[in-house]
């Protein structure tokens, strides 16, 4: 084959070559060891001398050609490798991002968070109980003992006949008691469970527990941490009321009211006309709590309340119905 002819035939199959391995297939084909062009010129050694000169420079003229081709080829197939690659791995930056909503704070933990801090504020420490507690802690301890008609105040969800979903923070007053030594000053905010569901209940809700005993403490003592806790949580100026009540673990008890915060005490259905709101149960604790767990009653005295959170965190946004504190709809836990 003439160097003219293998020039062509080069060519025409250089056309259709996209990759840089069918190149170097290429390139064995014509200039390897036993490629086109190298046979070509192992055959010059068999020419008489007068053609093996122009024969010679042809075929040589042809090699540096091919060899030029290949290598424009190579580098024309990199750069095209790159722009691929490039274009495969590009970011438009001009897309919209994706949005992640804020995530907010639940209203009843926002209210818990701030009664704590309020009652921190006042020396409390802060205890925790367990939410499936034994029937002597919910009950027994706290002077209510099985068959005492009190224990139909509360609907109790039994897991066994000796164990109960606590139905309110109160007895983590008598493991605190157990634990540690009069003076003790803390609350227990916490979740409670009850059987019972309608637009102001639902079967799980929160309490904070307040507790402090030691001696010489009094109801006038109870009054002052209640009035100016309700003053910060509510405003310095809604009127604030105690009423006798009644409660096993407590002796006197009571149950603390604010002026309606909707009707400011004229009288609404919120409050039923009344002008005012319950909103705790308070006391001062029973000697016989206090006996149970060995402190002298006679040396040691001390209050208690408990305070729905729930109930607070109504009065607080307004909010006329407790259930929807847990049907985790997004349009009304957005609003906090
Ligand atoms: N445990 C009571 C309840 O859930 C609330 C309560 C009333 C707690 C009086 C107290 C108290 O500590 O002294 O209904």
């Amino acid at each position: 084959m003439g160097g003219g002819d293998i020039r062509e035939s080069f060519l025409n199959e250089l056309a259709p070559v996209k990759t840089i391995g069918d190149l170097e297939q290429l390139r064995v084909r014509y200039l390897g060891k036993k490629g086109i062009l190298t046979a070509e010129l192992k055959k010059l050694g068999g020419l008489p001398p007068e053609e093996r000169r122009s024969a010679g420079a042809l075929l040589n003229e042809t090699k540096i050609f091919v060899e030029a081709e290949l290598a424009a080829r190579k580098e024309e197939l990199k750069e095209l490798d790159l722009r691929e690659k490039f274009a495969s791995q590009a970011i438009d930056v001009t897309l919209p991002g994706k949005y992640t909503p804020p995530g907010r704070t639940h209203p009843i933990i926002r209210v818990m968070r701030e009664a704590t801090s309020i009652f921190v504020a006042m020396g409390f420490s802060v205890e925790e109980g367990p939410e499936v507690e034994l029937d002597y802690y919910n009950f027994e301890a706290l002077n209510i003992p099985k068959e005492h008609p009190a224990r139909e105040m509360q609907d109790t969800f039994y897991v066994s006949p000796d164990i109960v979903l606590r139905t309110h923070t109160s007895p983590v007053q008598v493991r605190v008691m157990q634990r540690k030594k009069p003076p003790v000053k803390f609350i227990a905010p916490g979740k409670v469970y009850r059987c019972d569901a309608d637009i102001s209940h639902t079967p799980m809700f929160h309490q904070i527990e307040g507790f402090m005993v030691a001696d010489d403490i009094s109801f006038s003592h109870l009054k002052a941490v209640l009035e100016s806790f309700l003053h910060r949580i509510f405003s310095p100026d809604v009127p604030v009321r105690f009423r006798p009540s009644y409660f096993p673990f407590t002796e006197p008890s009571a149950e603390v009211d604010i002026g309606c915060i909707f009707c400011k005490g004229t009288g609404c259905r919120t409050c039923k006309g009344t002008g005012w709101i319950e909103i705790l149960g308070a006391g001062m604790v029973h000697p016989h709590v206090l006996q149970m767990v060995g402190y002298d009653a006679r040396i040691y005295s001390g209050f208690a309340f408990g305070i729905g959170m729930e109930r607070i965190a109504m009065l607080k946004y307004s909010i006329d119905d407790i259930r929807l504190f847990f049907e985790n709809d997004l349009r009304f836990l957005g609003q906090f």
